[in-house]
């Protein structure tokens, strides 16, 4: 049979660069004519996925299902010889990693902005993902940036649209169309990682005095969640919020923080809900939240490694390594030599752990903002995160039959173990690019004249003394290549740190972000432990100000958001 395919003439767009996750812009830039056309040939013409199965999802969000059919022809012009599809063009990040490596794919197409806001006046993206499961490598996006420059036509198959809502194989031109469950797959992924029936059991039993919570803040986590935690493991209803998955994440921004998942927030502290749990629009990040109980990203990677154990997939395959991007706190790093283990310090972004972890030398990471996860696929995972948070809590509270484990006490027993390392990040977003840029260069002038070494600051009764200032820089182990200016770096005496960094994810003027980090030892007393972060940290954070000379750079006074 032969069919029909047409090249259409096209001009090139600019700024079709893709950032570390994708192409992301506003939907009305994605709608101009030829505009999203253009960029996925740009793909097709950077890959060689002739004859190839290549998969298709996202989290949604507002013009998902017209990029779906677009890719659909596209690809299927261009030789594609299977597509895999989530029912209605739905699959979360982490889900998408899984069933790329899951089915031996060549490559697939995620349709998601992440955590940024949905809808017809907010964004949309579209990210090429590997074999490995991972994020494109830069040579890759790289070579699709240039082929957007010079585009000047792509092919499309003429054939009416894929039903996307049918679970099932059909024929589309030359290719074929799997449209799958978008939930399945990925609830036997966990089912093979964690121990669900310990989980259970330990639910069940606590139905009344331990209650969970989960907000899919609207995003694509929704339907996952309910498999997990209603169908799976028997719980409420009322354990899961926000679970249907809507094109604008009901107007709000499904970003896992405190500032933006105050559903959850405000839900268990009215309900006094000891564990709760909130992932980001495409299902990638998470956030642990009881009533009175915040586990800081930092806390929770170093945690999750600490109790491996009791997880069966890490008992039965061992833990490789560890690691964490430079900004997040080090008490992985206890971990890992408590434990005997290799740790890395990597720069900011997950696809820096995907060539440690293609190279079996690293198990469990995590980054402060917000992102979790292990070498069981090659994104971090949200949902992978909360269930080893629940594995973990199921497995205390077995060692404890009379006395109710919770947050606070896996918490205070790790610090009892490691010390603590009290962590906050600010936020200035949006502030004048040359702002930054000037804080950033009287930094980097500090570093290089050695002007700030030694010196005392004193702020309260805390003195601190600068010990070193540098600008992180990283070699890759396994391939060598080379990232600079990951960011600048105060070390202080008393082991404190400070991070200044311009976020790389932002879409208009710059955001500076100051990351904070103050260690207590194991020997400091409980109360001293358990303090409140802020309280905790309030003197290094206005030493840091002062040293930074941040207000009167950036010109505010108030950070925008502070986790
Ligand atoms: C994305 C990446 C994360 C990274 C984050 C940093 O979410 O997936 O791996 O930590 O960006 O964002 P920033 O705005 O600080 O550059
Ligand atoms: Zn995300």
């Amino acid at each position: 049979m032969s069919f029909s395919v047409k090249d259409i003439p096209t001009k090139p767009y600019e700024g079709q660069k893709p950032g570390t996750s994708g192409l992301r812009k506003r939907v009305k830039v994605f709608q101009q004519e030829h505009y999203t056309e253009n960029f996925v040939q740009a793909i097709f013409d950077s890959i060689d996925a002739k004859d190839q199965t290549i998969v298709i999802g996202g989290d949604g969000r507002y013009f998902s299902p017209e990029a779906v059919q677009i890719i659909l022809k596209i690809g299927s012009a261009n030789g594609v010889k299977r597509f895999i599809i989530g029912k209605d063009g739905i699959l979360s990040t982490p889900a998408a990693s899984n069933i790329i490596r899951k089915y031996k794919a060549y490559g697939g197409i995620l349709l998601t902005a992440s955590h940024n806001p949905g809808g017809p006046n907010n964004d949309f993206g579209i990210k090429y993902n590997v074999s490995n499961g991972g994020p494109a490598p830069e040579g890759v996006t790289d070579k699709i940036y240039e082929k957007t420059k010079t585009i000047s036509s792509y092919k499309v198959l003429e054939a009416p649209e894929v039903d996307l809502s049918t679970i099932g194989e059909t024929k589309y031109g030359p290719s074929e169309v799997a449209i799958i469950d978008s939930v399945a797959d990925y609830t036997i992924l966990l089912e093979e990682i964690f121990d669900f029936p310990l989980i259970k059991e330990f639910l069940e039993s606590h139905k009344d005095d331990f209650p969970i919570l989960f907000d899919g803040l609207n995003g694509v986590t929704g339907p996952y969640a309910r498999a997990i935690f209603v169908d799976t493991f028997g719980l409420p209803e009322s354990s899961i919020q926000n679970c249907v998955p809507l094109p604008d994440f009901g107007g709000g921004h499904p970003d896992p923080n405190l500032t933006y998942a105050h559903t959850l927030v405000e839900k268990v502290e009215a309900d006094n809900i000891p564990f709760g749990a909130a992932s980001d629009g495409d299902g990638d990040r998470n956030m642990i939240y009881g009533k009175g109980a915040f586990v800081t990203p930092s806390d929770s990677v170093a945690i999750i490694a600490h109790w491996a154990d009791v997880i069966p997939y890490f008992k039965k395959g061992g833990v490789k390594g560890l690691a964490r991007s430079m900004p997040t706190s080090k008490a992985i790093d206890l971990v890992a030599q408590k434990k005997g283990l290799e740790y890395f310090e990597v720069p900011t972004g997950w696809k820096f752990f995907g060539n440690l972890m293609d190279a079996g030398r690293l198990s469990i990471c995590g980054e402060e903002s917000f992102g979790t996860g292990s070498d069981h696929i090659r994104e971090k995972d949200g949902l992978w995160a909360v269930v080893a948070w629940l594995n973990i809590i199921a497995a205390a509270n077995k060692k404890s039959p009379n006395k109710l484990v919770g947050i606070n006490d896996i918490l205070n027993e790790f610090y009892s173990i490691y010390g603590r390392s009290f962590f906050s990040r600010y936020d200035y977003e949006e502030v004048p690019s040359d702002g930054a840029n000037a804080l950033v260069k009287n930094l980097n002038d500090a570093l290089a004249s050695g002007s700030l070494n030694e010196t005392k600051h004193t702020a309260g009764k805390d003195n601190f003394v600068v010990s070193s200032i540098y600008n992180f820089e990283y070699k890759d182990p396994i391939d060598h290549s080379i990232s600079k200016n990951q960011g600048q770096v105060i070390t202080f005496s008393d082991g404190s740190r400070v991070v200044f960094r311009l976020s790389g994810t932002g879409s208009q003027g710059a955001t500076v972000r100051m990351y904070v980090e103050r260690y207590l030892p194991p020997s400091a007393s409980p109360e001293e432990l358990a303090r409140p972060a802020a309280e905790g940290l309030q003197s290094l954070i206005d030493v840091a100000l002062e040293i930074s000379k941040l207000k009167a750079y950036l010109g505010v006074d108030k950070p925008t958001v502070i986790t």
